[in-house]
C-alpha cells in the first residue's frame, strides 16, 4: 500500500514494537549500523540574520523555555513567519505561568505561533488532572483552582489565545503540514508520560504520513537524546516511525536540554531546540530554518486547517511539494540531496 494512504489500523501499520524498546542505548547501537547520523555544527546552520527570500517560509524553533523567557526582550527571538515551541514552556503548568507565557507570545511579531505541551505542563494532561496528583505538585489543589478562578477559564488550555495549540493534531500553514504531539517515555509523575513500547507506538501511529514538520516534546532515540553520562534516552518507536513511515523534512523537539543541537539522517533534519540548559538558563539560541514555499501557495494567504486524526484530504504528496525549491539548511549541507535515502 502507498505510504500516503491511511495507516490508522494495526493491521496496516508497518512498524512493530522494537525488541530493545526498553534499552534505547542497545537499540541505537543496532540501528546506527543501517542509518546515518551527522551532527550539523552551528557554523553550518542558517544564520537568523540572513534575509528570507520570498519563496521560503522562515520557521523559528524554540523549546523548554520553562518560564524563563518572559522577562526577556521579545527581540531576542529571531523573526520568522512561523514560531514553533516544542513544549515545557512552564515548570508545572501553573495557570499564572501559562498566562504570562501567552502574554509574551502576544508580543512576538511572528505571524503564526505553534505550541505543544511537554511533561512540565502537568495541568494540560487531562488524564492526571486530579486532586491526588495536583496536591503534591502545586502545594495544594486550592492554589491551582484559585489561579484558574482569577483568570476566569475552565481549562488551562484556554489561556493559550496567542498561538495554535497542537495535541496529537495538525495545522497546515502555507501548505506546510505541521503535526504536534506531547508524549514521551514515562518517568516520575510528570505529564504526557507513557510506557515505552506499545503505548507510545499507538500515539505515533496517528502521525499523518504527509507531515512536513513533526513536533514532539521528547526526542527519538539517537538524535539529540543523550543525557549527562552519555546514555541515549530517546524513544525507539518514534525513530522507527519517523524514518520508516512518516519521513518528515524536519523533526523538532526538546525535553533533553543537554541534547540541544541539530543533526540529520540524510532525509530528516532533527532539531533539539531546548532553549534552557540543564541548569535552566535560557541561553541556547533559537534554531532557524527556511522551508520552501510549496507550489500554489503564497505567504500572503492565511488558511488554517486543524486535524485531529490522520487526514485524508491533505495527501497531495509531500515530495511533490518539496520539489519546487530546496531547503536552505539542507541544500547548503547536502547539495542535490532532496531524496529520502534511509
Ligand atoms: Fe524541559
Amino acid at each position: 500500500m502507498a505510504m500516503n494512504d491511511s495507516l490508522d489500523t494495526d493491521s496496516d501499520f508497518p512498524i512493530a514494537v522494537d525488541a530493545d524498546t526498553k534499552f534505547p542505548c542497545k537499540a541505537w547501537e543496532r540501528l546506527l549500523v543501517k542509518t546515518k547520523y551527522e551532527y550539523i555544527p552551528p557554523k553550518d546552520r542558517l544564520d537568523s540574520d540572513t534575509p528570507v527570500s520570498a519563496d521560503c517560509v522562515r520557521v523559528v524553533c524554540i523549546s523548554d523555555t520553562h518560564s524563563k523567557i518572559e522577562v526577556q526582550d521579545p527581540k531576542t527571538i529571531p523573526y520568522g513567519d512561523i514560531l514553533l515551541h516544542a513544549g515545557d514552556f512552564t515548570m508545572k503548568g501553573e495557570p499564572n505561568a501559562v498566562h504570562k507565557f501567552n502574554t509574551f507570545l502576544g508580543q512576538l511579531p511572528h505571524k503564526h505561533k505553534i505550541v505543544i505541551a511537554g511533561n512540565h505542563e502537568i495541568s494540560f494532561d487531562d488524564n492526571i488532572m486530579s486532586k491526588d496528583h495536583l496536591d503534591p505538585m502545586f502545594g495544594s489543589m486550592n492554589k491551582y483552582v484559585n489561579e484558574m478562578s482569577d483568570l476566569e477559564v475552565k481549562s488551562v488550555k484556554d489561556l493559550l489565545t496567542n498561538c495554535i495549540y497542537l495535541e496529537d493534531s495538525m495545522v497546515s500553514l502555507y501548505g506546510i503540514n505541521i503535526y504536534g504531539s506531547p508524549w514521551q517515555p514515562a518517568f516520575g509523575g510528570w505529564g504526557f508520560c507513557l510506557p515505552r513500547g506499545e503505548a507510545l507506538l499507538e500515539k505515533w501511529k496517528h502521525i499523518p504520513t504527509n507531515t512536513d514538520i513533526l513536533m514532539t516534546h521528547g526526542p527519538p532515540v539517537g538524535y539529540g537524546d543523550v543525557v549527562k553520562g552519555g546514555n541515549h534516552v530517546g524513544c525507539v518507536e518514534l525513530l522507527n516511525v519517523v524514518q520508516k513511515v512518516v519521513k518528515p523534512k524536519y523533526h523538532v523537539f526538546g525535553h533533553i536540554h543537554e541534547g540541544y543541537g541539530v543533526s540529520t539522517d540524510g532525509c530528516t533534519t532533527f532539531i533539539n531546540a531546548s532553549t534552557c540548559t540543564t541548569r535552566y538558563r535560557p541561553s541556547n539560541p533559537a534554531v532557524v530554518l527556511d522551508f520552501p514555499l510549496p507550489s500554489g501557495h503564497s505567504k500572503e494567504e492565511d488558511p488554517i486547517i486543524i486535524h485531529t486524526k490522520v487526514p485524508q484530504d491533505l495527501t497531495a504528496g509531500r515530495k511533490k511539494k518539496m520539489s519546487s525549491a530546496k531547503s536552505r539548511v539542507n541544500s547548503a549541507l547536502y547539495p542535490g540531496n532532496n531524496k529520502c535515502n534511509v
